[in-house]
């Protein structure tokens, strides 16, 4: 019985400890509405991804946008409509990203997705030219030969059933795939995660992705400390990101004695449009350049790097596994993107598709940026409000 007072008098004395440090804009925004919560606890959110994606859904249809959740201690105001975001995502001082963000830190550290203010206006002037389109195209090659390396594996299972054909699972096919493109064209290094999937740097960025995920949305997995030493999943996540990091560091160092001994020098070897060089270049030369030039630091390239590791492969793979759920849903909406392929492609497929080939594809572009609209890759992105808006 005195153990039980005891338990009630400290729990009380938490919770009012609790509601007299509570943030002011917190009490404001309790007055929307949303789904009952538990103090401390927060709103219960069930333990898969797609469960949680699901009851996100049935609230904004119960509260209507924006409504009210907590995740453990902290508020979330969920808002689906354009003109509630749009202010926020305009303006120029709400520029910080969310709570959740801190569990890609890990890896990433303070690249281009996760850093905010000062640090990420200067990163994104000196990044935004790497994006060019321009620069992108000679990528193409990579994407070219990789997607042929993904038919190949996907014919190959086929083959191997026997009996009538049944339905297997194409999203690992296609992850492995986006994992080898983004690895060539930002760090310009081969990894053959599609011949290698088992590679410990492969395995440790598919832990970390759904782990990372995973934790966003359980608040109990939220103390670094007792996650990393006090659950398996936390050992295995500690590990991994080591194994990723060593990897990064590696590759960096390599290509860095590499242009050491090829004589490279940031002079002329700007990211300019039209240069030759900049053919058969990788993300990373482009940072190894700014790093020459004092832009940036050994651990920004590796963050950098990472960060586009990151945010190159997840995204691209669910974007094209959903658009091939899309379209096999369609049959007859498939069956014009065909024709379009054909007419513009020919009989000859000896070649691959040309940048302007791909241009000319208009049905499919249109098609691809349906199902992102439908079923978008990143479904929520979330900021820290540390100036009042309206919306
Ligand atoms: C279908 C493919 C993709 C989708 C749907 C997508 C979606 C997004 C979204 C929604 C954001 C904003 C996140 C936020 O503001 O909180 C973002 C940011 C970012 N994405 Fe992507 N992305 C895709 C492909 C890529 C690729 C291929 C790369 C790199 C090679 C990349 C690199 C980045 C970076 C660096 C940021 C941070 C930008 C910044 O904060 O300035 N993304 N992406």
């Amino acid at each position: 019985m005195i153990q039980l007072l005891l338990f009630a008098f400290f729990a009380g004395c938490i919770y009012v400890c609790y509601r007299l440090t509570y943030p002011k804009q917190w009490r404001e925004i309790s007055v929307f509405p949303g789904p009952p919560n538990i103090p401390l606890l927060g709103t219960a959110v069930p333990s898969s991804q797609l469960d949680v994606t699901k009851s996100v859904q049935k609230w904004n249809r119960t509260y209507g946008s924006p409504f009210l959740m907590k995740l453990g201690p902290s508020y979330l105001l969920v808002a689906s409509k354009a003109e509630q975001i749009e202010p926020i995502l305009k303006g120029t001082t709400n520029i910080t990203k969310g709570g959740s963000y801190r569990f890609v830190e890990h890896w990433l550290g303070k690249g281009l997705l996760t850093s905010t203010n000062e640090q990420w206006h200067h990163q994104r002037k000196l990044l935004t030219p790497t994006f060019h389109y321009k620069i992108l195209q000679d990528f193409l090659h990579i994407m070219n030969e990789q997607s042929a390396v993904l038919v190949e594996r996907l014919r190959e299972r086929v083959k191997s059933q026997t009996g009538k054909p049944q339905p297997f699972d194409v999203c690992p096919y296609i992850t492995l795939c986006a994992l080898d493109i983004i690895c060539e064209t930002s760090m310009g290094k081969r990894i053959n995660a599609q011949s290698s999937p088992t590679s410990p740097y492969v395995q440790g960025i598919l832990e970390f992705t759904e782990v990372a995920t995973y934790r966003a949305t359980h608040p109990w997995t939220w103390s670094d400390y007792i996650f990393e030493n006090f659950s398996a999943m936390g050992r295995r996540f500690r590990q991994s990101l080591n194994t990723m990091h060593q990897f990064t560091k590696d590759v960096i160092k390599d290509r860095e004695a590499a242009r050491e001994a090829n004589g490279a020098t940031s002079k002329g070897d700007e990211p300019t449009m039209d240069s030759e060089i900049r053919k058969k270049r990788a993300l990373m030369d482009f940072l190894l350049d700014m790093k020459q030039k004092g832009d940036f630091s050994s651990q920004e390239v590796r963050e950098q790097v990472d960060t586009f590791m990151f945010e190159g492969h997840d995204t691209t793979a669910t974007g094209i596994e959903w658009s091939c759920y899309a379209f096999g849903r369609h049959p007859d909406i498939q069956l014009r993107l065909q024709e379009e392929i054909d007419s513009i492609l020919g009989p000859d497929r000896s070649d691959f598709p040309t940048a302007d080939q791909l241009n000319e594809m208009k049905y499919l572009e249109c098609c691809i940026k349906e199902s992102q609209r439908m079923y978008p890759p990143v479904p929520y992105i979330e900021r820290t409000i540390v100036e009042p808006v309206d919306i």
